[in-house]
């Protein structure tokens, strides 16, 4: 009997599989016949009974027996039951732990599930189930079989017995409970991105970032759109955002972290409809979303793919079972972006400045860059680029400071320019809070466009000249730190030359102001002014009294910026002077700004927006050429300066001279001095007992009218004298003089100073000249005639000098045979170093030593003449052999050049010795 049995149970396994061979030519619907009612002479009761009548499922009824579900088999009613065959197991060994096996996920319950139903058909069973079942006609080469229960091969279906309501599906394989979402899609993006090139990559890092996925999905249908849908409807930034791209936002303090995973999950709900839907749906259907968005949904007739009015094209995969609900996956999903968007905090993530928005938070601006009650102020953001200084802890004003208000677009708010030019824009940034220091104002900025790009306050390159526009806000990124201007002695560039002026509001404890709640606008003499005017810088740096009462002039309250048009406010300086300010229009120049102050004498030019700001105010630098109506310096303050005061006993050694010179009244001339250095007055032979003294004086002193020519160097300067002294300016700090018509020595001017008097003729300026040596007398032609001469001195003169000639030129002779060409040059080469270094401003021009005579001497082609050389001797005789001795070689050839140059005319024609 047991034999016949099995015999028998075999020829039952068979005979279906057998006729599903036949069937594949046939039609589907005919496979029912033999299966549906088991042949009366097997009493097979139960579902148990037809799993140990058929061998192929002994595997799985020893499972069942093990797990103790027997019984409860037999209890059920009403159901499903998917049984795997043997081969399915064939991966199980003896230890497998039984209590992982679960009947339930075997079993449908409340249905019972004939494959008839599913011709041309596929549903999604989630009632009575632990998990989703997809099973539908779906033909599988391999089996033959015509059905599939997610994905397996139905390869035995429709067992049906007698006496219990239920029936039993042969399957090829085990039910695995199904994975994830996430999951899920990864593995559908590896397909489809082999088949299609469509990855899935942002869902699945949706998925990943959102917490508790699982809880939205659980139980509904989600629509999987592909990378290129998120690509159509969202840009870079917004994606990087979404995504976290950066990796910050997950580290980031709750309330942004929890802004993000809102607008995360808030996409997320576009996705997720409610209920489980899939398969074959009859008509359309109309599905609503999380966020009540309504579609439509209608599958092809097998219920294989899906269609809906959210995507153009039908689904690329349907019906993709997860724990717990259905996917479908689209290439597009319009829906996507509904009720989606972004503030500028949003796209500052997406920057990667999530450090910078976490900062906002910390210093509670975070509404700057957000969207408040719908109201989204114009403004531009500037921040830096990368993120890597993150934490850096800006403080609340430097965070303001990277906002200016209002849109500014770079490409079109600045003008078109051509090839080395730039153009400088000063804004008002959003750092307006500095009500101590700057008053109601708020700190500038400066936006310039070079041939190279934009930089911001010169110092940082903006990255890109396009902004991202987010609502009614621009960002531009930059590299580098940006900062609120610093301390006034920290702004002040390097190269603008205001050294000086700094050290002279540091000896007067000006570099901190007080806070005066309107900020400061500094006038801060630059560009080498007070080069320019040596000898008043000399004077300054002596009468600190002086020094206060210009630079206190210069510094005013209330901000002008050189932008500013129109009136400007009469505003007070340091001394507590009401000050005017009246802007000079001039509509041609469009780089100066001319100022008109009530207390200076000369007009003011700014270069406009070379504006430097500080955390007081402004600091407008200038080329100064005159000090402030209020200071007082007069020509002897001044001559007092030079050390050659001599020069002032000379002038009160005559009344009329100390009455031009000294005494000052408005309707009155004003005069100018040129005054040699100590050192050169001697050596000139000039003293208070010589006879030319009045008239020496004379060619030294300029009426106030012909001022102006000297300083800018002209070359028709009449002296009080009356000759006319021509100008030669070699650069911009060497100007030489000499007498026209005269001998060709000339004379350095080494520094000038001006004093501040003033009379009824504007053109009149009173000034003092410091020059290297006095311009001699006997440079002028046929002055000597005035003078008799005694013939014995002439005679020894011409003698001595004659002697001395040869010998020089002996020595030159020898020096020279004894040197290389190249040497040579070096030692010229040498001296011009020299001259340069006249004007460093470490050394003292005043104490001229004998070296620098010889300087002179060489470089002026002042030729020392015999009998000069014996007038010397005979006052200074020690000092002056011992000078001649010390001579070196290298400077007799320059000497002998000088000589010979000027021989013909120059040395028989000489100032005599004095007369007796
Ligand atoms: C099976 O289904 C029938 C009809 O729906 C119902 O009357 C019966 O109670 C069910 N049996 C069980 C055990 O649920
Ligand atoms: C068998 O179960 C099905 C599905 O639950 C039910 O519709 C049918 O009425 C049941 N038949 C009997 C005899 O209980
Ligand atoms: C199933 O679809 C095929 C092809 O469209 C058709 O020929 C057949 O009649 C359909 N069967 C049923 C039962 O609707
Ligand atoms: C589905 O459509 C078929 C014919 O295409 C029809 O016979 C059947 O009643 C429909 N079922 C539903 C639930 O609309
Ligand atoms: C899709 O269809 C539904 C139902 O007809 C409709 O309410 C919805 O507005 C449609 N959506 C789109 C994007 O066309
Ligand atoms: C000038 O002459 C006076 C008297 O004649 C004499 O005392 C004085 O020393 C002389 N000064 C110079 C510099 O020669
Ligand atoms: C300065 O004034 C004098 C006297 O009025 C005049 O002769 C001279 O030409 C003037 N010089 C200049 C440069 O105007």
């Amino acid at each position: 009997m047991r034999n016949f049995t099995t015999i028998l149970i075999h020829i039952i396994t068979i005979i279906p599989l057998v006729k599903c061979i036949d069937l594949t030519t046939r039609p589907i619907s005919s496979i029912k016949d033999e299966n549906d009612k088991p042949t009366p002479d097997f009493p097979f009761t139960t579902v148990i009974d037809i799993l140990s009548s058929n061998v192929q499922f002994s595997t799985f009824l020893r499972m069942i027996q093990r797990s103790g579900n027997v019984n409860h088999l037999n209890d059920l009613q009403n159901f499903t039951l998917f049984a795997p065959v043997n081969s399915a197991f064939a991966d199980y060994d003896k230890n497998f732990d039984i209590s992982s096996f679960d009947i339930n996920d075997y079993v449908i319950h409340e249905r019972i599930l004939h494959t008839d139903n599913l011709i041309n058909n596929t549903m999604i069973i989630y009632t009575g189930v632990k998990y989703p079942f997809v099973v539908g006609q779906s033909w599988d080469r391999m089996t033959k079989a015509h059905f599939k229960i997610n994905k397996i091969p139905i390869v035995e279906p429709n067992l049906i017995p007698n006496f219990q309501n239920a029936t039993v599906h042969g399957i090829l394989n085990t039910l695995e409970e199904p994975r994830s979402l996430s999951d899920v899609i990864i593995t559908q993006s590896e397909i489809l991105h082999e088949e299609m090139d469509i990855t899935f990559h942002n869902l699945i890092g949706l998925v990943n970032k959102i917490p508790n996925s699982d809880q939205l999905s659980e139980g509904n249908t989600i629509m999987i759109p592909s990378d290129d849908s998120f690509n159509k409807q969202f840009n870079s930034v917004e994606i990087k955002y979404l995504m976290d791209s950066y990796n910050n936002l997950d580290r980031m303090q709750r309330p942004v972290r929890e802004k993000w995973i809102e607008h995360m999950i808030s996409l997320y709900n576009n996705l997720i409809f409610k209920g489980i839907h899939g398969g074959s749906t009859n008509h359309t259907e109309v599905l609503k979303n999380m966020n009540n968005d309504i579609v439509s949904f209608k599958s092809n007739m097998l219920g294989t793919h899906h269609n809906s009015n959210i995507s153009d094209t039908s689904s690329l995969v349907s019906n993709e079972i997860f724990n717990w609900g259905v996917s479908h996956f689209y290439e597009d999903l319009s829906i996507l972006n509904n009720g989606i968007s972004f503030d500028a905090e949003n796209y500052l993530h997406g920057l990667n400045c999530s450090g910078f928005v976490s900062e906002m938070y910390f210093r509670g601006l975070e509404n700057m860059i957000q969207i408040q009650d719908g109201n989204d102020d114009k403004m531009t953001i500037f921040v830096p680029d990368a993120n890597q200084n993150d934490g850096m802890g800006f403080t609340k004003s430097t965070l303001l400071y990277h906002f200016v208000n209002g849109q500014l677009w770079l490409e079109e708010d600045f003008p078109i320019l051509s090839k080395g030019e730039s153009y400088t824009k000063l804004l008002e940034s959003a750092f307006c809070s500095s009500e101590k220091k700057l008053g109601n104002n708020c700190q500038r900025t400066k936006i310039t466009k070079k041939d190279d790009g934009y930089w911001i306050n010169g110092r940082l390159k903006v990255t890109l000249s396009k902004p991202y526009v987010i609502g009614n806000k621009l960002i531009y990124t930059f590299s580098g730190d940006l900062t609120t201007p610093s301390d006034l002695i920290l702004s002040v560039p390097p190269f603008a030359h205001c050294s000086k002026s700094i050290s002279f509001l540091r000896q007067l404890n000006l570099l901190e102001l007080k806070p005066n709640y309107e900020g400061y606008t500094v006038l801060l003499p630059c560009y080498n002014s007070w080069g320019e005017l040596s000898l008043t810088m000399e004077l300054l740096e002596r009468r600190p009294e002086i020094m206060e009462q210009v630079m206190k002039n210069f510094i005013l309250d209330k901000l002008y910026y050189t932008d500013l048009e129109g009136h400007i406010p009469d505003t007070v300086n340091l001394l507590g002077d009401k000050v005017k300010l009246d802007l000079l229009d001039d509509p041609t120049d469009e780089t100066n700004v001319k100022l008109n102050l009530n207390t200076m004498l000369d007009d003011i030019t700014l270069k406009k927006t070379e504006d430097i700001f500080f955390n007081q105010g402004v600091l407008q630098p200038f080329q100064m050429t005159d000090l402030p109506k209020s200071v007082n310096i007069s020509i002897k303050d001044l001559i007092e300066v030079t050390d050659s005061t001599e020069m002032i006993n000379f002038i009160e050694n005559f009344e009329s001279i100390t009455e031009k010179l000294f005494h000052h009244s408005p309707n009155k001339d004003i005069y100018s001095i040129l005054v040699p250095t100590y050192s050169s007055l001697i050596f000139e032979d000039i003293n208070i007992n010589s006879t030319k003294l009045h008239d020496f004086l004379d060619l030294h002193i300029l009426r106030g009218n012909e001022t102006q020519g000297l300083i800018d160097c002209s070359d028709n300067i009449i002296t009080s004298l009356g000759q006319i002294l021509e100008c030669r300016k070699l650069s911009e700090t060497e100007s030489f003089l000499k007498i026209k018509g005269g001998s060709d020595n000339e004379v350095r001017i080494l520094k000038k100073g001006c004093s501040t008097w003033r009379n009824s003729n504007k053109n009149q300026k009173a000034c003092v000249f410091l020059i290297d040596r006095p311009l001699s007398l006997s440079w002028i032609n046929g002055y000597h005639s005035h003078f008799s001469f005694p013939l014995i001195a002439i005679a020894t003169g011409a003698v001595i000098g004659v002697i001395l000639v040869m010998s020089l030129f002996c020595c030159v002779v020898v020096v020279k045979s004894g040197k290389d060409p190249l040497h040579r040059n070096n030692n010229h080469d040498d001296l011009e170093q020299n001259t340069t270094d006249e004007n460093d401003p470490r050394r003292s021009l005043l104490s001229v030593d004998q070296h620098n005579v010889r300087n002179y001497a060489s470089q002026h082609r002042m030729v020392r003449t015999p009998n000069s050389s014996i007038s010397a001797q005979s006052h200074h005789s020690v000092n002056n052999t011992s000078q001649l001795n010390r001579i070196p070689t290298n400077h007799s050839k320059n000497a002998s050049q000088a000589y010979s140059a000027n021989s013909t005319s120059n040395p028989i024609d000489v100032s005599p010795p004095k007369t007796h």
